[in-house]
């Protein structure tokens, strides 16, 4: 058995924007309809954040609503990452505008993490292994998102998928042993980066009159091949993760998927031999909103009593880069 400290995710809060946007109302907009985004996607709805409405702001109410639910005060952290892909400002970092917002310690580091959709999950890995590293006994882990602000909303194959949220988790030390995190994989296939990206905005393309013109801020996919690989390397992770911590899928109580296609979903419960009844789906509501996606499906499973104390939970997430990653948790309730 490891001798590294357990860290547990002691709380979670999550924001969403109050603005509802159907796929009706797209429909009004582009060439598309409720039914084909559903059988296609699985997505009813989305939230939109409005115009000043940033992801240092929503990650703020989500990270202060978990604080409050494990009855902290934000000088208690000692730790801050956020994973985003829609930064509020190219530099400095989204963190360090949260920490601002929130009212943190101005002795703790705050950065972000860029991993995309599988963004929530590096972050949480890194956040663990530094408060196993000893320096630090407790984390804000958060994962904010505006993608609306990256969307062509003029291109029906992307605008119809994604969503805006923010989820967060504080994590903590522990002096139980075998309790939170039990073993995680994370991983990144640089060669398929065009597979999902915006080709300006960045120093190789820094944005001008013309990329804006040319729509070339907007998110980029090649969703056909973005979905096949999605399967195999979110199955695969799922299957490393189980076996290095020795746990069968049958033993696993609750899974929560990053939150892009319910067919993506399903194909990975058939690859698995799990049935859909154990994996979380909130996409139906929120469409996929990148690194906010995994929080905010563990919040729902959490609040709602899907997950107990001493289960285990399988976090699993792919997105751009192409980055993946997955954690096993056996989950600890503190109000039991
Ligand atoms: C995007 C996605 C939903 C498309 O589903 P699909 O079954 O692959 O659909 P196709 O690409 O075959 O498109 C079929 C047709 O629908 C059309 N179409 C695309 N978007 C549409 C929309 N919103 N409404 C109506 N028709 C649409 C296409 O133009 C295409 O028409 P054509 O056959 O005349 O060319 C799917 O590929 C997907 O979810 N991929 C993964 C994307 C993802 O998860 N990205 C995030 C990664 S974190």
């Amino acid at each position: 058995m490891s001798a590294l400290p357990s860290v547990l995710i002691r709380s979670l809060g999550v924001h969403t924007p109050a603005r509802r946007v159907t796929n009706e109302e797209l429909s009004l907009t582009v060439e598309t309809s409720d039914e084909w985004i559903r059988t296609r996607s699985g997505i009813g709805e989305r939230r939109i954040a409005a115009a000043n409405e940033n992801p240092s702001d929503m990650g703020a109410k989500a990270a202060a609503q978990a604080l409050e639910r494990a009855g902290l005060k934000p000088t208690d952290i000692d730790l801050l990452i956020v994973a985003t892909m829609t930064p509020d400002l190219t530099f400095p970092s989204t963190a360090c505008l949260l920490q601002s917002k929130l009212g943190l310690r101005t002795d703790i580091p705050c950065f972000d993490i860029s991993a995309a959709c599988s963004g929530f999950i590096y972050a949480l890995q890194v956040g663990t292994d530094m408060l196993r590293g000893g320096h630090y006994r407790r984390a804000l882990i958060v994962g904010a998102e505006k993608l609306s602000s990256v969307v062509d909303w003029k291109d029906r194959s992307t605008c119809v998928l994604f969503g805006d949220a923010a989820g967060a988790a504080v994590i903590e030390t522990s002096d139980q042993p075998n309790i939170g995190v039990l073993a995680n994989l994370l991983g990144a296939d640089g060669s398929n980066a065009e597979l999902l990206y915006a080709v300006a905005g960045g120093s190789a393309k820094p944005a001008s009159a013309e990329t804006v013109a040319a729509g070339e801020h907007y998110l980029r996919m090649n969703g056909k091949e973005v979905f096949k690989l999605a399967v195999r390397v979110m199955a695969s992770s799922c299957e490393q993760v189980l076996k290095e911590a020795g746990v069968s899928s049958d033993e696993v109580a609750c899974f929560i998927p990053h939150q892009a296609n319910v067919r993506i979903i399903e194909a990975v419960a058939s690859q698995l031999g799990v049935g859909m009844e154990r994996f979380l789906l909130n996409l139906e509501c929120y469409g996929n909103t990148s690194a906010a996606s995994i929080p905010l499906a563990l919040e729902q499973a959490w609040r709602e009593g899907h997950i107990k104390h001493n289960d285990l939970v399988l976090l699993v997430a792919f997105g751009a880069g192409l980055t993946w990653g997955a954690t096993l948790i056996r989950w600890y309730e503190p109000n039991r």
